[in-house]
């Protein structure tokens, strides 16, 4: 059977893309904020999960404010990035799993989750970044992915407990699946940013930490929070907390973080990068 090792969160920023092309990892302003993979690499290298299934919302390249998703899964044998404007050079296609996507679109669809299945799919900053920041020098080919995109651009977006709901679903769809499979799931996205008007370039340190504390073993705290609370506390653009909540709910129970790195800012925003491991 297939099962969920573990999960990965971290900030999707374009201008990571574009630093990760100009080779500044060690340059003093990206040097803190890249120091905080390589033990998240050294996870992955150990467990060698087969598929990595990424929560992520497109910002504008696949979906626009005339049609936009609630929630989308990938169901391509692969997924194309696309000039998406930021100047992040177009790089190799990511590797799909239609079998693997459609197993899993049939499990939550029949637990009432209504979603958009696309067998064509280009993929932007949102998922193309952390794939490069946890698979560089595009080893991301090695790994089959299935891309969730759930809307955090136009509202009404679905709140923190729908999110966390699908993603309990998510997880129960990988434990059904009959294939040994190792899955890892990645929260992208966040922590509190803002990137235009009033409060452009806000961020909210307390709040963040919060989340890094409360996604490890209480992510019950945020249930009760509205889609306006998130944006009041992290940011217009921190409402992506709820893909990290979405990772958090396929993994079920008990995790044990083994890795964390904060850092702000990053262009607009915070960034964290956890490694939680599912309990076995
Ligand atoms: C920035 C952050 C994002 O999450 C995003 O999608 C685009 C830009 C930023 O901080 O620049
Ligand atoms: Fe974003």
């Amino acid at each position: 059977m297939a099962r969920i090792v573990g999960g990965l969160t971290t900030s999707h920023i374009p201008a990571i893309g574009n630093a990760i092309h100009k080779n500044l990892f060690e340059d003093p302003y990206w040097k803190p904020f890249f120091d905080g993979y390589p033990p998240a690499r050294e996870w992955l290298a150990e467990v060698k999960p087969d598929i990595a299934i990424v929560i992520y919302n497109d910002h504008g390249l696949n979906f626009f404010l005339d049609k936009q998703p609630t929630f989308a899964f990938g169901a391509a044998p692969q997924y194309t990035n696309e000039d998406e404007g930021w100047g992040i050079p177009v790089i190799p296609p990511f590797k799909g799993d239609p079998a693997f996507s459609w197993h899993l679109i049939n499990s939550v669809v029949h637990e009432d989750f209504d979603l958009v299945t696309c067998q064509e799919m280009a993929v932007d900053h949102g998922f193309s970044v952390p794939m490069q920041l946890y698979w560089p020098n595009f080893t991301y080919t090695d790994i089959a992915t299935v891309p969730v995109m759930i809307n955090t651009v136009q509202h009404p977006l679905p709140s923190p407990a729908r999110c966390y709901k699908l993603g309990q679903a998510i997880g129960r769809a990988v434990a059904s699946y009959p294939e040994d499979k190792k899955v890892v799931v990645i929260g992208t996205g966040g922590l509190s940013h803002q990137l235009d008007g009033e409060r452009a370039g806000f961020i909210n340190k307390e709040f963040d930490l919060t989340c890094m504390e409360k996604i490890v073993d209480d992510p019950a705290y945020f249930l009760e929070y509205s889609i306006h609370d998130l944006v009041r506390l992290a940011g217009a653009q921190g409402a992506e907390f709820i893909l990290w909540l979405t990772m958090r709910g396929a993994l079920g129970g008990k995790v044990k973080q083994l890795y964390s790195n904060y850092h702000i800012p990053i262009s607009n925003t915070a960034a964290g990068t956890m490694v939680l491991e599912a309990a076995e």
